[in-house]
């Protein structure tokens, strides 16, 4: 059944990309060669995820995001406004649309390479990131971009993936920090005052200045694809606390609504609904 709520306001600020995907037996060690299937093409980028999965989710999403003036750019866009993803935002560059080369392996892990195109054009100018609850990035734009946008947004998150320096300021100002594990090497956890730190089928762990004050499950699911699984809790996350929810129910809906994505093959493959999450979250 639909909410009757209405809907936060989120705004994504990042990339849009064509992912490139083949699966094989297991992930190539530096210098190794192994035999893959066949490839397949997926809508990606970790922005154009999490603005599908907002929108899923039943938040008003805007994009804020820089595509080529190419075929690629056109399918991405045809998609994401199809799932009611507002794109008034997303501006043209000369520089080819984004594209990622994924493997992924017979358990679903991956390996990723990005090149990001058009995604390092993307710049502010004349949007009002006030109007929004919250806004998201990640760090497949320039890392200048993310900082305006973090001085600019009532509420700021930020998916800090991939790993890319970011100053000290910009981390001061987000209401929480978003990494995977291995992302999570490369900060000091002490240093922020709110990060999140995804633990895949495991779940999913808040810190404080470090500190660990809670740990949410993931939904027990069959595990298709793990791609893109990070950029639906980061959503999933944003819509949350948009929503006005606790940092504890914010994690608990992310890490079932993380899960869930792993379903079905591609990146914005399996999005799930508010009702779905906050069904299975019944169950538990
Ligand atoms: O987080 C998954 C995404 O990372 C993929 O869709 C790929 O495009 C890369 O941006």
């Amino acid at each position: 059944m639909a909410s009757s709520r209405p809907g936060p306001r989120l705004c994504v600020v990042g990339s849009c990309n064509v992912d490139y995907v083949v699966r094989a037996v297991r992930l190539p060690r530096p210098g190794e060669t192994v035999l893959g299937g066949d490839v397949e093409r997926f809508a990606g980028g970790k922005g154009a995820n999490q603005a599908a999965a907002g929108a899923r989710l039943g938040a008003t999403t805007s994009l804020v995001a820089s595509v080529g003036n190419d075929d690629e750019g056109e399918w991405l866009l045809d998609g994401l406004g199809a799932r009611g993803v507002d794109l008034t935002h997303v501006q043209r560059s000369r520089r080819a649309t984004g594209t990622a080369f994924i493997t992924i392996d017979a358990v679903g892990e991956n390996q990723i390479v990005v090149a990001p195109g058009a995604n390092t054009e993307l710049d502010l100018v004349g949007v009002d990131l006030t109007l929004y609850d919250v806004v998201l990035a990640q760090l497949e734009i320039a890392p200048s971009v993310v900082a305006q946008a973090a001085t600019r947004a009532t509420r700021f998150v930020l998916n800090a993936a991939p790993v890319v320096d970011v100053d000290a300021d910009t981390l001061a100002r987000c209401a929480v920090v978003i990494v995977n594990e291995h992302e999570a090497e490369s900060l000091d956890l002490a240093t922020l005052e709110h990060c999140v730190v995804t633990l895949g089928s495991r779940g999913a762990a808040r810190y404080t200045r470090g500190r660990l004050v809670a740990r949410a499950e993931a939904a027990r699911v069959e595990t298709l694809d793990t791609v893109g699984a990070g950029d639906v809790f980061c959503a999933a996350y944003a819509v949350a606390l948009a929503r006005g929810e606790s940092d504890e129910d914010c994690l608990r809906f992310a890490s079932v609504a993380g899960s869930l994505a792993t379903r079905q093959p591609g990146a914005q493959g399996a999005l799930p609904t508010e009702e779905e999450v906050t069904a299975w979250l019944a169950r538990a």
